[in-house]
């Protein structure tokens, strides 16, 4: 779709490992999050009881972590209540999952190909853990992914480098070797913070935002010919690396 460096996939290679973001990424989850805000925002008579526009859930909520959206939602509820609520909403989103969770297009595809390729993965997420772990099983992903990364569970979450500065660590994989696949601006700025190129799928954010937090490639799905480019330039060195 978009490349702004090229260069940082082509010296990436011999590529070793392929780190994940979950929401958004290797799912649409992102509807489902809104409609589950938008209802219960609504209930509790957020804004006068007017239901939040998909701008102001793009804007305010989307891609952030819990405790900033619980303080920035209800910063005069006491914390029991607004966690409270947090953990209701969790438990809608998760049974709406259930029915209606679908894989970006060619994810399988892509993850046929690194399983191929004895490449490295994990998934790393602001996401709670109970969610990530679902969202995957739901996509059939669990014997794939070697890790799941949790960002509460680190330090610092994302837009921090922290989550996947312990995704490497984790898979005793290097910076030099590995890219990343977001969507969403603050998940890009802690991949490019922890030194790797992003490849940011353009889901729903807007692409100047993607480009702007730092993406080197721009994707619409896991079928887009650029990002099968880079990977077969890859291939080669990867072969080479297994002959050896
Ligand atoms: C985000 O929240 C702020 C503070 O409530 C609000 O003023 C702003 O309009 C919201 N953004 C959008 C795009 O709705
Ligand atoms: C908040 O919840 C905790 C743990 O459930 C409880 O011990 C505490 O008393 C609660 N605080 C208030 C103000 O309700
Ligand atoms: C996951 O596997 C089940 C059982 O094989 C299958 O019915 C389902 O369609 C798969 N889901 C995805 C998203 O591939
Ligand atoms: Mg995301």
């Amino acid at each position: 779709m978009h490349f702004f460096s090229r260069e940082a996939f082509s010296k990436l290679a011999p590529l070793g490992a392929i780190l994940f973001d979950v929401d958004g990424t290797i799912c649409d989850s992102e509807p489902i999050h809104y409609y589950a805000f938008r209802e219960m925002l609504q209930e509790v008579g957020f804004n006068n009881g007017e239901p939040i526009t998909e701008e102001f859930f793009s804007a305010n909520i989307s891609g952030k972590h819990n405790e900033e959206i619980r303080k920035f939602l209800f910063p005069d509820w006491d914390h029991n209540k607004s966690t409270k609520f947090m953990d209701d909403k969790e438990t809608l989103f998760r049974s709406l999952a259930k029915e209606q969770l679908k894989p970006v297009d060619g994810l399988h595809e892509l993850c046929k190909w690194i399983e191929d390729h004895g490449l490295k993965r994990a998934a790393v997420t602001n996401a709670p853990r109970a969610n990530a772990e679902l969202m995957i099983s739901i996509l059939n992903l669990s014997d794939f992914f070697q890790f799941l990364v949790i960002g509460s569970e680190c330090e610092r979450t994302k837009p921090f480098p922290d989550p996947y500065l312990k995704g490497l660590e984790l898979l005793h994989a290097s910076p030099d070797n590995t890219f990343i696949f977001e969507d969403s601006a603050s998940g890009i700025r802690a991949g490019v913070a922890a030194g790797m190129p992003v490849v940011g799928l353009a889901t729903r954010n807007p692409e100047q935002v993607l480009k702007d937090a730092g993406a080197s490639l721009l994707i619409k799905d896991y079928e887009d010919s650029s990002l099968w480019n880079i990977l077969q330039e890859l291939e080669l060195s990867i072969a080479k690396k297994l002959e050896a």
